[in-house]
């Protein structure tokens, strides 16, 4: 098997984007990110104002949360793992199947979604209007009290543009501002020689193409609201999004079903399921290694207070 994917690796190769580091400085408008961090802390939002967007992506957790499945209003249990919101805005597309392209059409999905906030536009906008805090806050920016939805995604899609963690180890690696040690050195070959970077690359390592679990052996589990759902084609089902692996040793467990709560397990599915050979016990440590200098700084809206 690795014989036969040592002869396909160079097509797939010609195809890839070469990783790059996150850019250090990500622009935006502060004042509005400000209000939409407002918003993305605010249970308010949520028809039983028992979660907001930040329980389901929690800053400590990197951007996603610590349950396989997340849990929305009434304590529901989602169908589907969180994903980071960290680098979102360098995903060509949002959603584990990819369903919007935009970060403020996005934000609409959670919302309305009857497992997660199960908000109305119309009962947010009351909710909103009628606080001592936001038609000021909305007026300061918009230049009118009168809130409306857009104004709301707008909002919340900028903050998220802000949500960039630079300055990984890997990312200053790249720059030439630091070496690896050499264990992390050779998970970082590992991850090129083997082809891990066939599917995660470019800026978010990821986030850049559909792919599934299971392209060489498959993979047996439910595939709730894969690519298939959008696109009809029989050959998506179970295809979702490749994940960033920016920050990926904050942001277990792993995989859209949440299945493996480690790293190294993730790690030991992905070279089976994927690369059609099992890892030795040296290779899963070194990737472990090379995956944690990708943690990057913790967003500069987020260290700031308020
Ligand atoms: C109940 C938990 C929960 C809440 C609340 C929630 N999310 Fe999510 N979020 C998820 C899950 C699960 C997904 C993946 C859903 C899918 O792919 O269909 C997701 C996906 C995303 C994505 C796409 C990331 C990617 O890589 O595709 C973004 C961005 C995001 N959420 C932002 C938000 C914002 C903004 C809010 C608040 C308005 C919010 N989320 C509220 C659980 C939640
Ligand atoms: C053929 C494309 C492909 C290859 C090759 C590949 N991956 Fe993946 N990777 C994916 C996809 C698709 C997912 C998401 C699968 C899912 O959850 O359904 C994923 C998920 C992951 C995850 C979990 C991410 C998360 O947030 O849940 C890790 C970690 C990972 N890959 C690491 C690796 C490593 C290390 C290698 C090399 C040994 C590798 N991958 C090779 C496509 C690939």
């Amino acid at each position: 098997m690795r014989v036969l994917w040592l002869l396909l690796l160079p097509l797939l190769l010609f195809a890839r984007s070469p990783l790059a580091p996150i850019p250090q400085k990500v622009p935006y408008d502060k004042e509005l990110a400000e209000l939409g961090k407002v918003l993305f802390f605010d249970p308010m939002l949520s028809s039983d104002r028992s979660v907001s967007c930040a329980s389901c992506h929690k800053p400590e957790h990197g951007g996603a949360d610590d349950k396989p499945l997340s849990i929305g209003v009434g304590g529901q249990k989602g169908d589907l793992n969180s994903p980071t919101v960290y680098n979102s805005v360098f995903n060509f597309a949002q959603f584990w199947n990819g369903r919007v392209a935009t970060l403020q059409e996005q934000t609409l999905g959670p919302l309305h979604n009857p497992k997660e906030m199960n908000m109305s536009d119309s009962l947010l906008l009351t909710r909103l209007q009628n606080s001592p805090y936001y038609p000021k806050a909305f007026e300061e920016i918009f230049g009118s009290q009168k809130i409306t939805i857009d104004m709301v995604t707008k909002a919340i899609a900028e903050f998220e543009k802000a949500l960039y963690t630079p300055n990984s180890k890997f990312d200053q690696f790249l720059r030439k501002e630091t070496t690896l040690s050499p264990k992390e050195h050779k998970g970082y070959l590992l991850f090129k020689e083997l082809g891990c970077i066939t599917c995660h690359n470019g800026i978010n390592i990821g986030g850049n193409s559909f792919q599934k679990i299971g392209t060489v052996i498959p993979y047996q589990g439910p595939s709730p609201h894969d690519r298939y759902e959008v696109t009809k084609n029989p050959d998506h089902k179970g295809v979702y999004k490749v994940p960033t692996l920016r920050n990926i040793a904050l942001t277990a467990p792993y995989f859209h079903d949440g299945s493996v709560s480690t790293l190294r397990q993730a790690i030991k599915k992905m070279s089976y399921h994927n690369l059609g050979f099992h890892l030795t016990p040296e290779e899963q440590e070194a990737l472990v290694a090379f995956l944690h200098t990708l943690t990057g700084q913790q967003p500069a809206i987020l260290r700031e207070g308020k």
